[in-house]
């Protein structure tokens, strides 16, 4: 266990009480070892965040708006949980884990007090409460050296976890943890290492190796801004509250502009019967983590160049190949199939499968981490993954240049040609949304951006 021996509380002689038995519970843990880590606890050892909203009501209406008050709600989260990795969990015994695992960080409460599986959230039960307020607030720390697979460190109880010193409240307790202002505490949950030792999951892990980690730029200050408010409602005013936005994949407005794109040339004027060449830039210019991060095995990102002459007609580019080993997987193929094992876990002879890339059109470029099932198909269960493709992610402030070949058709008409590129992201592979039966507005591409140039057609 990492230790934060700056952490600060007064105590009170109930409080010295409960350290005593945290102490034991402790000792009782390290003598049972990790078998017994997850029914610990009660579902009254938690309070619900409907409690704390009474009070700290506008970070209340924050969380409620982000994925964190859904991480086990979720329609998508429901879908895959009951319907792949549960049923997978208890078919393969390799991934029998999975079971109570998903939940350590979707529905960490239900987790701690050993409710595995969880009702489903139609049921209402308290596995609803999802990333709990009161479940970030008593983490303190993290065991192990890395932090991944929820190895957080939870004290719950009266005393409520903080940053800031010298605020007081009639209702709990406030202690000041250095963790709570550290990426490792996000890295609990965002890196994950699945039964196969691959890591599915290592948003905290491309944060560290990226300039905005190396510059002391955490997690918090691009999701958890700081703006001047109370923390609670009618309470005393700082210059840096923060704030509980969590704003990631799921928030349009936090795509859209998180890439740059900057197309050019290599004529200034298109000529019929010729080649022109173009080159994209694509930029992840404001991320701290690749682009897709996170989930990346069901993420779509991916670039489409075409041409518009004057009379209106398209012509798609398919970009050029780099003739790298692996490269097949990130050049959209409508005729590529993949997800066999959603076959294999629904129990379905001779599966074909679903197609790999979705709606992306034949020859465009998408920026992906392709996760490969034992067998070396492609799989959107992450906790089946043996290996992984080409890491042709979009990294944290580092550039690609893509270049597409136009054979100019000889017969193009006059007039100016516009030349337009785009960036897009999809939050889950269409097809295979379809076919789990997911509403449209989980998978629907947002444009993340664009640029055009436009050249004057001359015959000579
Ligand atoms: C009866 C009102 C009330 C309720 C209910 C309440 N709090 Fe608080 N909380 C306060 C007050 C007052 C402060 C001190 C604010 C300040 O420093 O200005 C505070 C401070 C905090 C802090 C410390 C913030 C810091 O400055 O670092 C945390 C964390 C916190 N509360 C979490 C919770 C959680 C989690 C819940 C629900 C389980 C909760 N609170 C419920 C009134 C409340
Ligand atoms: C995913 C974990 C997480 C969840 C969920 C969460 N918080 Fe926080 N909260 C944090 C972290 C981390 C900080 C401190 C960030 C920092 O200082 O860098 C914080 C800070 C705070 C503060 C102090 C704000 C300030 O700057 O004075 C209060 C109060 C608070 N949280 C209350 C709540 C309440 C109430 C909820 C539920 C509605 C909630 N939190 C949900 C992680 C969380
Ligand atoms: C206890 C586990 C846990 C901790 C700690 C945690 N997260 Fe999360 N976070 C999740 C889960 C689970 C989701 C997925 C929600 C979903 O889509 O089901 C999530 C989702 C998110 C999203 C939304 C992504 C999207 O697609 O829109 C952001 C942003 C995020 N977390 C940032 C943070 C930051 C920043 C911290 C640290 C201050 C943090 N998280 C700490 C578990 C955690
Ligand atoms: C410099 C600002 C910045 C930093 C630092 C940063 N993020 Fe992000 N994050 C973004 C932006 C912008 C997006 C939207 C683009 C995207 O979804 O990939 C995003 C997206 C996300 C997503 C959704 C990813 C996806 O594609 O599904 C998660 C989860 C997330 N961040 C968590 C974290 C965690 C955890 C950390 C720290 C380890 C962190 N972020 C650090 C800016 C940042
Ligand atoms: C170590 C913590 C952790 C574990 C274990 C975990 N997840 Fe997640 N999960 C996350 C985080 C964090 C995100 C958000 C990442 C992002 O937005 O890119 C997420 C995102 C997801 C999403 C995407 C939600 C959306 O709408 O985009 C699904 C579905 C999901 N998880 C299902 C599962 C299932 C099923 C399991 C078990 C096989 C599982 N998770 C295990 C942390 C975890």
């Amino acid at each position: 266990m990492v230790h934060y021996d700056s952490i600060e509380r007064s105590f009170t002689r109930e409080e010295g009480m409960k350290k005593i038995w945290i102490i034991v519970l402790f000792v009782v843990i390290a003598v049972f070892g990790s078998l017994f880590a997850e029914g610990t606890y009660t579902y009254d050892d938690f309070e619900s965040s409907e409690i704390c909203a009474s009070c700290h009501e506008s970070i209340y209406r924050q969380y409620d708006r982000s994925m964190m008050s859904q991480t086990f709600t979720h329609i998508w989260d429901e879908v895959e949980y009951y319907e792949l990795a549960l049923p997978h969990a208890r078919k393969l015994p390799k991934v029998a884990e999975v079971e109570a695992g998903c939940n350590g960080c979707h529905a960490p409460v239900a987790f701690l007090t050993g409710d595995i599986p969880p009702k489903k959230p139609a049921e209402e039960s308290r596995a609803n409460d999802s990333l709990s307020c009161d479940l970030c607030h008593t983490i303190t720390g993290f065991k192990g050296e890395v932090p991944f697979n929820f190895n957080f460190v939870v004290e719950p109880g009266e005393t409520k976890y903080g940053t800031r010193k010298g605020g007081e409240s009639t209702y709990h307790e406030i202690a000041v943890t250095p963790f709570l202002h550290t990426a490792e505490f996000c890295g609990t949950c965002h890196n994950e290492k699945d039964p196969y030792g691959i890591w599915v999951k290592s948003t905290h892990l491309e944060w560290k190796e990226s300039p905005q980690g190396k510059a002391g730029v955490l997690c918090q200050d691009c999701h958890m801004t700081p703006a001047r408010s109370a923390s609670v409602t009618a309470g005393a005013v700082y210059d840096d509250v923060r704030q509980h936005l969590f704003h990631g994949a799921h928030d349009t407005g936090k795509l859209e502009g998180a890439a740059e794109i900057l197309l050019y040339a290599d004529a200034k004027k298109v000529k019929p019967g010729k080649t022109l060449t173009l080159e994209a830039f694509v930029l992840n210019a404001k991320a701290g983590h690749s682009i897709p991060s996170g989930s990346a095995e069901e993420r779509l990102v991916w670039l489409h160049v075409e041409a518009k002459d004057a009379r209106g007609n398209t012509y798609h580019l398919p970009v050029d190949p780099k003739g790298f080993p692996g490269e097949e997987l990130l050049i959209a193929d409508p005729e590529a199939y993949a997800y066999q094992d959603i076959g294999d876990i629904k129990g379905i002879d001779n599966f074909k499968g679903i197609k790999r890339d979705g709606d992306v059109p034949a020859g465009d470029r998408i920026f992906r981490l392709p996760y490969l099932d034992p067998d070396g198909r492609m799989t959107i269960a992450q906790w089946h993954t043996a290996s992984l493709g080409v890491d042709y992610r979009l990294k944290p402030l580092e550039a690609r240049r893509e270049t597409f070949t136009w054979k100019v058709p000889k017969d193009l008409p006059e007039g100016d040609v516009t030349i337009h590129a785009e960036v897009f992201y999809s939050r889950l592979v269409p097809s295979v949304a379809r076919y789990m039966k997911i509403p449209e507005e989980e998978y629907a591409p947002v444009s993340m951006n664009a640029d055009k140039i436009v050249l004057p057609v001359v015959s000579k």
